[in-house]
């Protein structure tokens, strides 16, 4: 039997541990790389990385029946929103249930990936030593490297407080009696802006944008529990849950918050059952976009001006992969063009794993996405041709383009139940195209298992 691709995958967070799952099942030879001396990437607390953005008592915002692996359920004596700890501790467990950590290398950072003229992947690792793979999946998180508001604000070289990014926050002890400013209404400045207002002085929440603001439940369920029909047209369902919000928690501005320049799912959703509270506690005030810092204070762009000790730049994250060359693949402004967010038009033996940003979790999606690796390594699912990659890819842009806020967050969104459903037409497609092609490996095992120093 002809030799199946080895495969190395850089990450063994929750997406990268799914796609060595898959790949295992499927009776690939796979090696994870983990940076770190433990799993569980973002979701490790203080994580020695130094990538992880999790904060004292962050927990999560997406059920955990919708975020748990399909063939590992979550301990059923886990909340419906359980801590960091235990979300840490589940990806944890994972690995020993399949019995795959002995395929992930700790403490082993891929510092460059450089493919060759035979199409292999020479990697080279965090101990200096270099090792060659046929297939690379690149599973390396999007929620680490910082994006900072670009340009900075004016004032921001001279301000005598102290500026942060969310990424940075721990927990608000350093907030006890300050005034604060958050900046952001996606779920950092949510979360963050809530947590300061139990101690500091004055809590700002300041947007350049309003947002429709999603409570954890409705009717009593997790909202994202909340039956979601594929089949059913985007626009209708648009409209439900639209009602649906606007009925638990009225208009945004009833708050004082900006009114959202667009409609519900047409921005990443901002969940939270607590903001509004503070906010009508008088605990948090609502303020327009920053204008400038000027000395101790924060100027609003409606002139109004406030005395601020610290500033949370709740402002989001960069797509990067610090171990691509930048002229080879790289992600401009989050932008980066893959077929259904995994398959590269232009590089063949490179795929990326939860590399999106889903109306729902990622782990799902993440192990769907190792599956349809492992079956395109072993030949028993076909890529379309480059034009019609290149085809997809442009329609599902112009569709986002369409549907979303014009915003550097939302470049690689997707709708949960949506990609799962379409995805069993692709395979099927893909399935057909491999049969027609003889089950030909796409990626042939070239890479010598040994490199000479
Ligand atoms: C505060 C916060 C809360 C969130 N809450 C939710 C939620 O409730 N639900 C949800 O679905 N998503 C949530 N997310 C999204 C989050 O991205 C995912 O939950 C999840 O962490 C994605 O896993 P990942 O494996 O893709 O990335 P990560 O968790 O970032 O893991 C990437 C791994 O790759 C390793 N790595 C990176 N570079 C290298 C390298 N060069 N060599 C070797 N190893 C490397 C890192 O050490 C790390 O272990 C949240 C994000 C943030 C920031
Ligand atoms: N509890 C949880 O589970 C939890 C907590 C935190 C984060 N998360 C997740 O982590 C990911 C990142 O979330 P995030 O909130 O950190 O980032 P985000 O979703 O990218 O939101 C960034 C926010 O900052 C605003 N912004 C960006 N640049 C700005 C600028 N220059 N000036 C003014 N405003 C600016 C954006 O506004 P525009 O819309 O106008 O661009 C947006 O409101 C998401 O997936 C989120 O769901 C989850």
């Amino acid at each position: 039997m002809t030799q199946l691709p080895t495969v190395a995958v850089i990450g063994a967070g929750s997406s990268g541990i799914a796609a060595l799952k898959r790949l295992d099942d499927r009776g690939l030879s796979a090696t994870c790389f983990e940076a770190s001396d433990r799993i569980g990437g973002n979701w490790v607390f203080g994580n020695k990385n130094g990538m992880s953005a999790a904060y004292r008592d962050l927990h999560i915002n997406t059920s955990r029946d919708r975020m748990e692996y399909s063939d590992f359920p979550m301990p059923s004596d886990y909340p419906d929103y359980p801590h960091h700890t235990q979300i840490a501790a589940y990806f944890d467990s994972y690995v020993d249930h399949f019995g795959i950590r002995d395929r992930i290398r700790f403490e082993t950072k891929v510092e460059h990936a450089a493919r060759l003229e035979d199409g292999t992947w020479e990697l080279r690792l965090g101990d200096g030593s270099v090792e060659r793979y046929d297939a690379l999946v690149v599973a390396n998180g999007h929620h680490w490297d910082q994006r900072w508001p670009e340009p900075a604000f004016p004032g921001s070289d001279t301000f005598r407080g102290t500026q942060i990014h969310a990424h940075q926050y721990v927990d608000n002890t350093d907030m006890e009696g300050k005034d604060v400013v958050v900046l952001g209404m996606g779920n950092s400045g949510m979360d963050i802006a809530v947590e300061a207002s139990y101690v500091a002085a004055n809590t700002y929440l300041a947007a350049r944008r309003g947002a429709w603001i999603v409570p954890k439940y409705i009717f009593g369920r997790p909202t994202d529990q909340l039956r979601n029909d594929p089949r059913i047209p985007f626009k209708v369902r648009q409209r439900v849950i639209h009602q649906l919000v606007k009925a638990y928690t009225g208009s945004p501005e009833r708050y004082g918050l900006p009114k959202p320049d667009h409609k519900f799912g047409e921005a990443h959703p901002t969940i939270s059952s607590r903001i509004l509270d503070r906010i009508q506690h008088g605990r948090v005030t609502p303020k327009p976009n920053i204008e400038r810092l000027d000395g101790d204070d924060v100027v609003f762009t409606d002139g109004t001006r406030v005395h601020a000790d610290v500033v949370v730049y709740c402002t989001g994250y960069k797509i990067t992969f610090p171990f691509f060359d930048e002229d080879f693949i790289s992600a401009p402004d989050n932008h980066i063009e893959l077929f259904w967010r995994v398959f590269s038009p232009e590089v063949p033996n490179v795929f990326f794993v939860g590399l999106l940003q889903p109306l729902g979790a990622v782990m799902p999606l993440a192990e769907a996405q190792g599956a349809w690796i492992a079956d395109h390594l072993r030949g028993e699912y076909a890529l379309p041709s480059r034009p019609q990659m290149l085809e997809r890819i442009t329609e599902d842009q112009a569709e986002m383009r369409k549907r979303y806020v014009a915003s550097k967050r939302h470049t690689i969104q997707v709708d949960f139940d949506d990609y799962l459903y379409d995805l069993e037409g692709e395979l099927a497609a893909g399935a057909e195209r491999a049969k027609e092609a003889g089950f030909a490996l796409p990626v042939p095992h070239r890479a010598p298992e040994r490199v000479e120093a």
